[in-house]
């Protein structure tokens, strides 16, 4: 019998990261028995999972991601031609992708290569043309689960095409954050995705064992050592399983709402209202109110959260983490089912805060919870969803990694 009541115990899954070595040798390998030849390298990029500040990176908020050991591989060949090659070690049958980089532009692309030849592409358009390569993807990174693997994707091959075409970008902040702007306008205009940029940012600029706090009004970035375990505690990720379903419109409506707010009001964007409840007075739609407050009011959690972490006041991060959700499920309506009961049941069954990541509509949830009592939260979730008849969840505890870097 498991704390909150649940009676029987539902076998946990628990997503494991690869070693280091052993992500790289397997993406090495799958390239030579494709391609027959050495890769000029491997390199790889994290995932990322957010503490908090959620949907405020695309209003010039603030936002709190840290990596993950989980990550995504790449092995690459420079070719002296401009056709690129791609095969994924995860689609044993598949073919082997290919296009013209010439070829490539808005609206031509369709599917996960898109990702990766929009970053070739971005390169292109800020003056640092690329050649072409064949390469070789494999991941860790659950997909689908809200971790951005597509920005680990983006963000592995920017480290990649930087290196072997001789850029020269990833070897400072500077340039790590001009990789990341070719890595979001490969995501905008050539996969058609508006996302905001935090995921990008967090898998090339974040460091081993800190979380990072980027203002999104300017780009700049503050480093603060994150080891939970030390105050015995730990960030625990439950990939609810859910599809995102309705996912990609749902977010590009929350943009356009959040945009229109801030030209009614008069404002770049919506971290420059000063005064929320004035700003509310002034708007006479409910949606666009609602989606001010969450945006205002979440910004305000984040400098909150990065407050109490400097005080060592770890414990009352929790409640910041739950007040979060209410906000994202009631407010911005980015909640679904399956992460309001992730949420719910982490937090009944001793959770110190819970709340759900990333876009919203499934994906995954993060609850803190005590170290000792990992165990317990991630079982009593597996309990809770298989008494709901919902598929399985999975779990990782999250630790802070290290950005995208050559293997
Ligand atoms: C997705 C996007 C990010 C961010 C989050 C919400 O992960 O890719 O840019 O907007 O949703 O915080």
């Amino acid at each position: 019998m498991s704390a909150n009541g649940a009676a029987s115990a539902a076998p946990v899954t628990w997503l494991e990261a690869w070693a280091r070595p052993e992500g790289g040798a397997r993406v090495r390998e799958a390239f030579r028995a494709r391609f027959g030849t050495e890769p000029d390298g491997v390199w790889s990029a994290p995932g990322r999972v957010n503490v908090i500040g959620e949907h405020t990176d695309y209003n010039g908020g603030l936002c709190m991601p840290m990596a993950l050991p989980h990550r995504t591989y790449v092995a690459l060949r420079r070719r002296e031609d401009d056709t690129v090659r791609l095969a994924s070690a995860q689609e044993a049958a598949g073919g082997v992708w290919t296009r013209r980089l010439a070829d490539v532009a808005p609206g031509t692309v369709e599917g996960w290569a898109g990702y990766v030849v929009g970053v070739a592409w971005a390169l292109a358009q800020a003056a640092h043309p690329v050649p072409g390569f064949d390469a070789v993807v494999d991941s860790c990174v659950p997909y689908g689960a809200g971790l951005s693997s597509s920005a680990a994707l983006e963000s592995a091959f920017a480290v990649a095409l930087d290196e072997v075409a001789g850029i020269g970008l990833a070897g400072d902040d500077a340039g790590r954050a001009a990789l990341a702007q070719a890595c979001i306008r490969a995501e905008n205009e050539i996969a058609g995705a508006m996302t905001g940029g935090m995921d990008q940012t967090a898998s090339l600029r974040c460091r081993a064992g800190h979380a990072l706090v980027l203002d999104t009004r300017d780009g700049s970035t503050r480093h603060f050592p994150f080891d939970l375990a030390a105050h015995g505690l730990a960030l625990l990720v439950i990939d609810t399983r859910a599809p995102h379903q309705l996912a990609d419109g749902q977010y590009a409506a929350r943009r356009a709402t959040c945009e229109a707010a801030a030209r009614t009001l008069g404002v770049a964007t919506l971290r420059d209202v000063g005064d929320l409840e004035a700003a509310l007075a002034l708007l006479d739609d409910e949606v666009a109110r609602r989606g001010v407050r969450h945006v205002v009011t979440e910004i305000a959690r984040v400098e909150l959260v990065e407050q109490l972490l400097a005080a060592g006041d770890v414990d009352a991060v929790g409640p910041v983490l739950t007040a979060a959700h209410a906000s994202l499920r009631d407010d911005y309506e980015v909640s679904c089912p399956e992460l309001d009961l992730a949420v719910d049941t982490a937090i009944l069954a001793g959770a110190l805060g819970a709340r759900m990541v990333g876009g919203g509509f499934g994906g995954s949830a993060v609850a803190l919870v005590r170290t000792d009592a990992v165990g317990h939260v991630a079982e009593a979730v597996s309990a809770a969803f298989a008494a709901a008849g919902r598929t399985a969840p999975a779990f990782l505890v999250a630790t802070p990694d290290g950005p995208a870097a050559r293997d």
